[in-house]
């Protein structure tokens, strides 16, 4: 979702904020843009092209302060007049976020005599700062005076060409960081845009407002107080984010996924005994008398949730819910103080999982648990436990690593909640961990069958929807194997658990409905064969991913792969690399834009 660049330096900044963009490409975005106050006036260049369009029409353009912005359209369609930064008087503003009293503020500014140009609720940003400044001549008190109008979620960066030198950044609800060093200073929505210049970075809290130069920073909360914020130098290695040999960052992600789960795992360490401090100090206490789980995630994340529901109540033992958080958030529920709210997230910043952890707290649920992939995301910082995934920076908007960095993760809650319950035998547990730790190998064998499954995609390209069937805790796994099909080759694909299929899906089964199913040899695949020949009687064409020991044999209208082994409870972590692999071969037949798929962002920070 949009992207802010902020710089304030010695030395030209238009390549730090060029380069700070492509950085934030993968987040998403239709439209860039960038501010810089040049020759004693700003100069604003915009573009509905990609960053690459933005760097050719910025050519020639130097300057000490700027501010640059890649947008994901919310008010207003993409084009150039809605593009940011938004200009009013002697300043420039880019904003993430929504303003939600912004009509309110558009019939006061109007009325004030200034003019609107474009459909964004940020125009009414810029015109409120230039508003204040009639009143308060410096840029970071009339900063504060504006925000403290604005209903909402937002994080800005502000320049005026009367005040040269100098960035404001303000932020509340949307992500905002700042970069220190010697040779200048800068604010970006991520680290990742910040890496090329500096390693230390100041994390914004909400309600925070800062002042840079080229040579200091000051950092107030929005009533004028002043504040300090620590400095963190981030482990970020700036190869995280290159795309080196591979093609795509999904392609990248897939397969960097033994590693991912190796360093996620190696909290583990070598012990056969995984105790509650994992989750932090206070776990062990806190967990004592947790009666019931909730979970809130979205999209992905609340695929991996689904599928640990299946693990905590059959391994553990304990009642286990998973609620959409968009959802939750809204519904009238009953709280239950005893109960542990995990919230899932990869960035950790999704508004409305954010909005839905709040809820729970507000309500009076005081026991919070993050599972999430950055360990400075507001959702990690709001609750009282957490478990860091170190899958590293994902990119690539449709989500592969995190999503099973997330499945581990959850996996040790089970056994540390199954422990806490007295379910677990220690001949269990170390069971249990040797597997986990195996997980990165086994992960290895199961990439390999890459050049088949890439076979297969052809028979994809010109199919217009698709059906995934599973059982059990691999329902959950085609779920998330027809959630990646639709969203990065916009094939129109659903998932059902196979029972449910004579319930009404079978209805659509015929020759051009392709269905796949996630087979593994368990308890149920008995009664998913029998799915399947429903299936067939009807004509339609199967894919299977089976087990190396599942009894099922090809046919002229079974396509088979088997997965090398067969891995028990563990096995959606595995099942759920062939459908990634599929969806990311099936979209580079089609020729989509893998990395970002048309209308999505990577990270939704906005309801
Ligand atoms: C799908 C995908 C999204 C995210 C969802 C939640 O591939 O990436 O469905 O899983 O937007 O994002 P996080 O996990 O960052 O809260």
């Amino acid at each position: 979702m949009c992207g802010i660049v902020a710089a304030a330096a010695g030395n030209n900044i238009v390549p730090v904020l060029i380069e700070g963009l492509k950085k934030l490409e993968y987040r998403g975005y239709d439209s860039a843009g960038l501010a810089v106050i040049g020759a004693g006036a700003i100069e604003r260049v915009r573009s509905t092209g990609r960053v690459a369009e933005l760097e050719a029409a910025a050519t020639g353009t130097r300057a000490v302060t700027g501010i640059a912005h890649t947008r994901w359209a919310t008010h207003g369609v993409p084009c150039e007049k809605n593009a940011h930064p938004h200009v009013s008087g002697t300043i420039a503003v880019v904003h993430n976020g929504i303003i939600e009293n912004y009509e309110t503020l558009r019939r006061e500014l109007t009325a004030q005599g200034y003019e609107f140009t474009s459909d964004t609720d940020t125009e009414s940003i810029a015109h409120l700062i230039q508003a204040s400044l009639q009143g308060e001549p410096d840029l970071f008190k009339a900063v504060q005076i504006a925000c403290r109008r604005l209903v909402g979620a937002f994080a800005i960066a502000v320049i005026d060409q009367n005040q040269p030198g100098k960035v404001v950044v303000a932020r509340e609800g949307s992500p905002l960081l700042l970069g220190v060093s010697e040779a200048g200073n800068y604010a970006a929505s991520d680290a990742s845009a910040l890496l090329q210049v500096t390693r230390n970075m100041v994390y914004l809290e909400n309600g925070d407002i800062a002042e840079l130069t080229a040579h200091s920073v000051k950092i107030a909360r929005l009533d004028g107080t002043p504040v300090e914020r620590p400095v963190h130098v981030s482990q970020l290695s700036a190869a995280a984010v290159e795309l080196g040999n591979y093609q795509h960052y999904m392609q990248k992600e897939i397969f960097e996924q033994p590693e991912a789960l190796a360093n996620t795992l190696e909290i583990v360490g070598g012990s056969k005994s995984i105790q509650p401090g994992i989750f932090g100090a206070a776990a062990a206490d806190l967990l004592a008398d947790v009666d019931s789980i909730l979970i809130l995630a979205c999209g992905t994340s609340s695929h991996s949730g689904y599928t640990a529901r299946y693990w905590l109540e059959a391994i553990a033992g304990v009642p286990c819910n998973v609620e959409i958080a968009s959802e939750y958030r809204y519904r009238t529920s009953v709280p239950n103080p005893r109960q542990l709210i995990v919230a899932i997230s990869q960035s950790g910043e999704t508004a409305d999982t954010l909005a839905a952890l709040r809820h729970a707290k507000a309500l009076g649920q005081p026991k919070t648990l993050a599972i999430c992939n950055v360990p400075e995301s507001a959702i990690v910082r709001e609750c009282s436990l957490r478990f860091i995934t170190r899958a590293g920076p994902e990119i690539g908007v449709a989500s592969t690593k995190a999503f099973t960095t997330q499945l581990a993760a959850l996996f040790v809650l089970t056994l540390v909640m199954a422990k806490v319950k007295g379910r677990l035998s220690a001949e269990q547990e170390a069971t249990y961990i040797d597997q986990l730790r195996h997980l990165p190998v086994a992960i290895n064998k199961v990439l390999q069958l890459e050049p088949a499954i890439k076979s297969w995609a052809k028979r994809f390209a010109d199919k217009h929807h698709a059906l995934f069937l599973g059982r059990g805790r691999h329902y959950p796994i085609a779920l998330e194997g027809a959630l990646k099909l639709k969203e990065i080759s916009y094939i129109h694909a659903e998932a059902y658990p196979a029972g449910e299929l004579k319930h009404g899906p079978l209805a659509l089964v015929d020759a051009n409905m392709p269905v796949i199913s996630v087979a593994p040899n368990d308890q149920l695949l008995d009664k998913l064969k029998s799915n399947l020949r429903e299936v067939q009687a009807r004509g339609g064409e199967l894919y299977v991913f089976a087990d190396a020991d599942s009894e099922i044999r090809e046919a002229e209208d079974i396509h088979l792969l088997r997965l090398p082994e067969h891995y028990g409870e563990l096995s959606p972590i595995l099942h759920v690399i062939p459908l990634q692999l599929l969806s990311y071969h099936v979209a580079l037949v089609k020729g989509t834009d893998v990395d970002k798929p048309r209308n999505l962002a990577k990270s939704v920070t906005v309801e």
